[in-house]
């Protein structure tokens, strides 16, 4: 029988991986050790809907100190697919001590669930969920996986590459069947309370200014939410170990991004600016081309949709 598993369950794209997995019918394995890097009762409500569901199983283990734990839950004899979505995310705090926090989540925990991939056998494929982070400030635009060399920008995305490299390397040393897919700057429901549209819907429903970090010139190749969970769906099928963008379609300054908002909210929405975080890269642009040759993948939300969702969401759960 054909099984999942997903890391990072009840975070913000595992969460709604997850839903769509069992809205599809399939069994379900979820993993979270439910960080506190942001509220957790807002990850408790992500996985609430599936928690229902006879078809989904909840672990809350942590991922970074072994998976010893993991075998007893999952048949030996089932053919797995694992979404592999559990990270410390980020750019803005993975500096200082905290980078601590960073390799352990995001690399040490890749190499255990490696490891026990490995062993385990029978994976039909393993998919990494990696970032635009890992390509830092290109010379060059639109960022393309065969053309553009990655040198982060920030610690998160060293060790975003770094667990990247990882899969990559057991695919070539061992034949374990990978895909690592690039998320360009992800929105929608669920989106981190940390992130940009996040914060900037729930300031403007309290009528209070936005904070901008720089001068909102900076550009975001933002991606909606279902857009994603679609290429990950695809990605289901994609063996050979690529490393593909997921990004393209939404391009726009920030203070593009934010007339856009203004306009779906009907109202003004004031901004403050202040000066630009370290590790925050000018741009991002993402050549979508290999997502769309390798797996027919292409983004199909304009901001605009994607936004109204968000905001929709916001008003519902607040
Ligand atoms: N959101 C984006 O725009 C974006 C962009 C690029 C890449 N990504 C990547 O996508 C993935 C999901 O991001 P998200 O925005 O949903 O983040 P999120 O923080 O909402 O979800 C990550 C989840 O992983 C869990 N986790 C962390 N360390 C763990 C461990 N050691 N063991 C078990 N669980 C652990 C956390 O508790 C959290 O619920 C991450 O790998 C992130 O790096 C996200």
């Amino acid at each position: 029988m054909k099984k999942y598993l997903v890391t990072g369950c009840a975070g913000f794209i595992g969460s709604t991986l997850t839903d769509k997995l069992l809205n599809e019918g399939a069994s379900v394995t979820g993993i979270d050790i439910f960080r506190d890097y942001y509220d957790v009762s807002i990850k408790r409500r992500n996985i609430a809907s599936a928690l229902v569901n006879p078809s989904f199983t909840l672990l809350e283990k942590d991922l970074s100190t072994g998976l010893d734990f993991l075998s007893s839950f999952i048949d030996s004899s089932d053919e797995l697919v694992i979404y592999h979505l559990a990270a410390q995310a980020g750019v803005r705090k993975s500096w200082g001590t905290d980078f601590r926090i960073y390799t352990r989540d995001n690399i040490d925990a890749t190499q255990n669930l490696l490891e026990w991939a490995h062993f385990r056998g029978g994976i039909k494929n393993f998919v990494y969920a990696s970032s635009s982070s890992i390509y830092g400030v290109p010379a060059i635009l639109p960022m393309t996986e065969d053309k553009t060399v990655p040198i982060p920008h920030s610690p998160y995305g060293v060790t975003k590459l770094a667990a990247e490299n990882l899969v990559r390397l057991y695919t070539a040393n061992m034949g374990l069947p990978s895909a690592s897919l690039r998320f360009f700057t992800v929105y929608g429901p669920r989106q981190r309370p940390d992130m940009a549209f996040n914060r900037f819907i729930r300031a403007a429903l309290d009528g209070k200014a936005i904070g901008v970090f720089g001068n909102g010139r900076q550009t975001r190749d933002f991606t909606y939410i279902d857009d994603i969970v679609h290429g990950l769906r695809l990605a289901e099928d994609s063996t050979k170990g690529l490393s593909m963008n997921l990004g393209g379609g939404n391009r726009v300054t920030l203070l593009h991004s934010i007339e856009t908002l203004a306009k779906v909210m009907g109202r003004e929405i004031g901004i403050e600016f202040s000066e630009s975080k370290l590790g925050d890269v000018p741009d991002t642009w993402a050549s979508a081309e290999l997502a769309m040759i390798e797996m027919g993948w292409k983004p199909s939300v304009s901001l605009e949709e994607g936004l109204s969702q968000e905001v929709n969401w916001l008003l519902s759960s607040s």
